[in-house]
């Protein structure tokens, strides 16, 4: 029932329960955002696995998070269980089709698909600051090491890059305080504490090359099919701050590489943000307002994002009032705060005469939900009660062995799993220790003759313009990276994004 313009989400019923009509996504207004919301095990995923599907029929790629492994489903062909077949009967679905997506698997942690990966300077001091919970203070530190390190030409990459630039930045606080405004070393030293905790959740990983290249999650299949990326989140959740700065860095980036496009026949990108309360979860009000200011105008850019949490209270007001596209499952309302945020989604719907909202929310069944869409002219229908399709795909997880071979067979294979380590900050500042620390020693020993170490086949792979006077202490580390290193190939491309590519630079 998917035809060129539109996603069919499921049926609507009259007041005696009878079907009345088809509810569907106008691919047109597939960017002005979306929200599904409900309590636990009302349905949001299903929802979410639905429209997913449709969007990637309609050659829309999509980037969403698996947070409890049950969306990797979403890649393999569904079977007719009775419960399925049932409800696709109730929703007029005829016939019921199955089908398996093209997914590609990501993860954080290189464990369940494809690493991806961000550079510090691309992540910017802002969202670090939100990733490391810095106070105010040590937030203007980080600002600073950041103009430091553009200003003295240090690549920040990976972490021990920004544990070697606040160390330096320690030893020259004196110096750096009269130059910049208060650099003190507790703040300084705190921050590189905070580096050690978070190094210490895995996010080493998180952070260096090669990063993820913004197209290889918009991609289509040649059958005109859209990619359909998956995030594992399990582990990830575990670390709530760092699943939602790298959400946001996403977002942040496709807002920062998209060109703007105005308003398209389909979106470019869906992008699924489950559990989208942590990204406001005591977040600064300046956060908060960037995160608005970017869902505003990344619609112009033709990304559609879609918020997925359990409860409509736990987005900000703002936000909240750009989401067009509404599935609202139900919520329970035994305790006040229950009750105000039933009212509260009732509210934001345009009302129906035929029920009451409000009493309707805490009534639905598993599965349907109470749907508002964006119809003609960009305007939010009428609220519908409406049972919401099955899916096509798998309803629940994949197995390990499955996973292993969509992995496998993925059209990025090969691109992320190698980490490279080229020269940055780290390397530099430790090359420029051990400069100052040989012409010390120079000093001392006059003509010792040899002071320059040589490696057999070195000069070959790394070429002379990368020639480094080595030393003792890396020279087996500069021979493993320059193996490493020759298999990169985004080198440029890198550095170019480290400028123009954060939030934080105030563009
Ligand atoms: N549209 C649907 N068609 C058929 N069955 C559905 C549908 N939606 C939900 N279900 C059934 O309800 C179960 C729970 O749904 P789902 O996993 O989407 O809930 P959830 O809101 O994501 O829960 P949680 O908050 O725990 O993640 C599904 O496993 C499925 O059996
Ligand atoms: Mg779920």
């Amino acid at each position: 029932m998917v035809d060129e313009t539109s996603i069919f989400i499921g049926a609507s019923r009259k007041p005696d329960d009878s079907y009345q009509r088809a509810e569907e996504v106008l691919l047109r207004y597939g960017n002005r955002h979306g929200l599904v919301t409900g309590a636990t095990g009302t349905g949001k995923t299903v929802s979410l696995q639905i429209l997913a599907e449709g969007f990637s029929n309609a050659g829309v790629p999509v980037f969403c998070a698996d947070i409890k492994g049950d969306l990797s489903g979403i890649s393999m062909m569904g079977e007719a269980k009775d419960f399925l077949v049932k409800r696709a009967g109730e929703v007029k679905l005829d016939p019921y089709q199955f089908q398996e997506f093209p997914v590609i698997f990501w993860d954080l942690f290189g464990e369940q698909g494809h690493p991806i990966r961000a550079t510090i300077s691309e992540m910017g001091p802002l969202l670090l600051s939100r990733l490391m919970n810095l106070t105010e203070a040590q937030e203007g530190v980080m600002n600073i090491a950041f103009r430091i390190a553009d200003e003295e030409g240090l690549l920040l990459l990976d972490l021990k890059d920004l544990q070697a630039l606040l160390a330096n930045i320690a030893d020259r606080a004196d110096e750096l305080s009269a130059r910049y405004g208060n650099v003190t070393r507790p703040s300084v030293g705190a921050i590189q504490r905070t580096l050690l905790v978070l190094e210490s959740q895995g996010a080493a990983n998180f952070f260096g090359e090669p990063a993820l290249r913004i197209a290889d999650i918009m991609r289509t299949t040649r059958d005109g099919r859209g990619a359909i990326s998956v995030l594992a989140a399990d582990k990830l959740m575990m670390n709530p701050r760092l699943y939602a700065t790298f959400l946001l860095w996403l977002m942040s980036e496709l807002f920062e590489e998209l060109p703007e496009v105005g308003d398209l026949d389909q979106p470019k990108l869906v992008f699924f943000f489950d559990e989208a309360h942590l990204l406001f979860e005591d977040a600064p009000k300046v956060l908060i307002d960037r995160v608005e200011q970017v869902v505003r105008l990344i619609r112009s850019k033709g990304v559609g994002v879609y918020f997925v949490t359990q409860n409509p209270l736990d987005t900000p007001e703002k936000v909240l009032a750009q989401l067009g596209n509404r599935v609202q499952h139900a919520l329970r309302a035994y305790t006040p705060r229950e009750q105000q945020a039933v009212r509260t989604a009732a509210d934001t719907f345009r009302p129906n005469p035929d029920f009451d909202c409000a009493t309707a929310i805490t009534q639905l069944a598993t599965g349907e939900a109470l749907v508002s869409m964006l119809e003609d002219k960009g305007v939010p229908a009428m609220v519908q009660r409406t049972l919401i399709r099955p899916p096509s795909s798998r309803l629940g997880p994949i197995t390990p062995d499955e996973r292993r071979k969509i992995i496998a067979g993925s059209p990025v294979t090969g691109q992320y799993d190698q980490v490279v380590d080229r020269e940055s900050a780290f390397e530099i500042l430790q090359k420029k220790a051990k400069e100052a620390q040989d012409a010390e020693a120079q000093a001392q020993q006059q003509n010792s003759g040899g002071s320059r170490w040589t490696i057999p086949g070195f000069d070959d792979v790394l070429g002379s313009g990368n020639r480094r006077s080595s030393n003792r202490q890396t020279v087996a580390e500069a021979a493993i990276k320059s193996v490493v290193r020759s298999v990169g190939s985004s080198v440029g491309r890198a550095i170019v994004r480290g400028i123009l590519g954060s939030l934080a630079r105030g563009r």
